[in-house]
């Protein structure tokens, strides 16, 4: 049922079968990089939340291997074992993260196997025995987990209420006891937050960055600012990516040295469909993250998904005439990466259309708006799935370029604008012929300076 599904992608990763949300435990352990992930085994749909574990060489092609952590026997639905991390305990793999045990939220350590593979809930769980004392909160759960001098740190995530989200920060002389601190950070990101899901918070560029998840807003967002004093202080306030389809991101250094983020792509399409396709749930490409000068995330595609491409096709510059669809003939496909810059002169609205079907009854449009500043992707016409129109701000300087990666990747559009601002759609064309690219200008002339794209290999094997 899984493989022969045409929304499944090629070269995003998914589960074997079934459910999958957060990324978890993201390491690079002996050179190879792990990826866990929250996942239902037993259907497509949350629930029975388990750690199902991947590995691969190049964070593009990946193996799966048995599961890392199971909910107790005959637990319910709603308990398991929930989002956290990995760390390397002088030698030993240790995982920290959030059991739920008749609907209590507690943090819990497993270690592992020197191959990952093998782990052991500890028996000294839960290490922190419950959320401060004397609070309100909305939810204790979540883990980010660093060192400091011969310290570790722990924040978790909650909400306070009347206050709003919260990061409780934890100092650990060892993974098992730990001592609070106070609150890192807390107060409204999104709209009247309620919880901060999944925070991430780690150095970058002499600042610090909070990436959170927060509810009821459901998207990515980040803080970049001071951290000081067992508090941090927000100066810019940023967007992971424009849509509610890419949530719950965690980050890790690998051994090069490099900040590498994935995040979860859920579905746009109704739960039966889902459940009927036997499987739910994508992870993002590898993003590489560092702090621009003026506070802003540079995220960019990790290097490594160029080893993707397979035939080339490129299109000299030329001019794109207003109100004009220009198709592009010789590109056709549901796995391709395209990479352009375009001048977008006087038109008020520039873009690109994907997954189109030969008169565009069906499409999807990646769209640049000169006023208010922004990028969308139009899926009003896409398909089956949601019908909703992400958008996220970009606004380009006077005589700055449009500069655009796109992955399209069956039912995923994922998409980086000039470095810093990122959108990603999950979408599900009906047509088998929705597989044309086209270029457009609206009330006004564009210029295309640069063209490329190719056709990218399907790494995702499935049986
Ligand atoms: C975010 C989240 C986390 C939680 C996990 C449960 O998507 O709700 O807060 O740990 O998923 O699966």
């Amino acid at each position: 049922m899984t493989s022969n599904d045409r929304y499944r992608p090629g070269y995003h990763f998914t589960p074997p079968a079934g459910w999958m949300n957060d990324p978890n435990g993201l390491i690079q352990w002996h050179g190879r990089y792990h990826m866990f992930y929250q996942h239902n085994p037993h259907e497509a749909r949350w629930g029975f939340i388990h750690w199902g574990h991947a590995v691969s060489n190049d964070l593009i092609r990946w193996t799966d291997l048995p599961i890392a952590l199971a909910p107790e026997p005959g637990s319910p639905r709603g308990d398991g074992c929930w989002s956290g991390v990995a760390v390397d305990d002088h030698g030993i793999p240790t995982l920290v993260y959030t059991e739920v045990r008749n609907g209590v939220q507690l943090p819990y350590i497993a270690t592992g196997s020197d191959d990952l593979v093998t782990w052991r809930k500890h028996p000294r769980n839960p290490v922190i025995p419950g959320p401060p004392e004397g609070l309100e909160v909305s939810g204790f759960r979540d883990h980010c987990v660093w060192r400091e001098g011969d310290e570790w740190r722990q924040i978790i995530g909650s909400g306070i209420v009347g206050q709003g989200g919260a990061c409780f920060l934890y100092r650990g002389r060892s993974l098992l006891e730990w001592e609070y601190l106070g609150l890192l950070c807390v107060g409204s990101v999104g709209e009247n937050d309620e919880m901060w899901e999944c925070p991430d918070f780690f150095a970058s560029g002499g600042r610090h960055v909070l990436v959170l998840s927060p509810l009821p807003l459901n998207q990515a967002v980040y803080l970049v600012g001071r951290y000081q004093a067992n508090r941090f202080t927000p100066e810019v306030h940023g967007t992971v990516d424009g849509s509610a389809d890419f949530y719950a991101p965690q980050s890790f250094v690998d051994q090069q040295g490099r900040r590498i983020m994935v995040g979860w792509l859920r579905e746009a399409r109704s739960e039966t469909a889902q459940l009927n396709a036997g499987w739910s749930g994508a992870m993002s490409l590898p993003r590489l993250i560092t702090l621009r000068a003026d506070g802003r995330l540079r995220m960019t595609p990790a290097p490594e998904v160029e080893t993707l491409r397979s035939a080339h096709i490129t299109h000299a510059p030329h001019d794109l005439a207003p109100d004009t669809v220009a198709a592009l003939d010789e590109l056709h496909g549901d796995m391709i990466e395209i990479a352009t810059t375009i001048d977008p002169g006087t038109a008020r609205r520039v873009g690109i259309t994907l997954l189109a079907s030969p008169n565009r009854e069906e499409e999807t449009r990646v769209i640049y708006e000169r006023l208010p500043g922004r990028l969308l992707i139009d899926r009003t016409r896409s398909g089956s799935g949601s019908s909703d129109s992400p958008s996220v701000a970009l606004s380009l300087d006077p005589g700055e370029m449009l500069d655009l990666r796109i992955f399209v990747d069956r039912s995923i559009v994922e998409v980086f604008a000039n470095g810093h601002a990122c959108l990603t759609a999950r979408v599900y064309p009906t047509r088998s012929d929705s597989d044309g690219v086209a270029l457009f200008a609206e009330n006004g002339i564009a210029h295309l300076i640069s063209f490329d794209a190719w056709l990218l290999s399907a790494v995702m094997k499935r049986s």
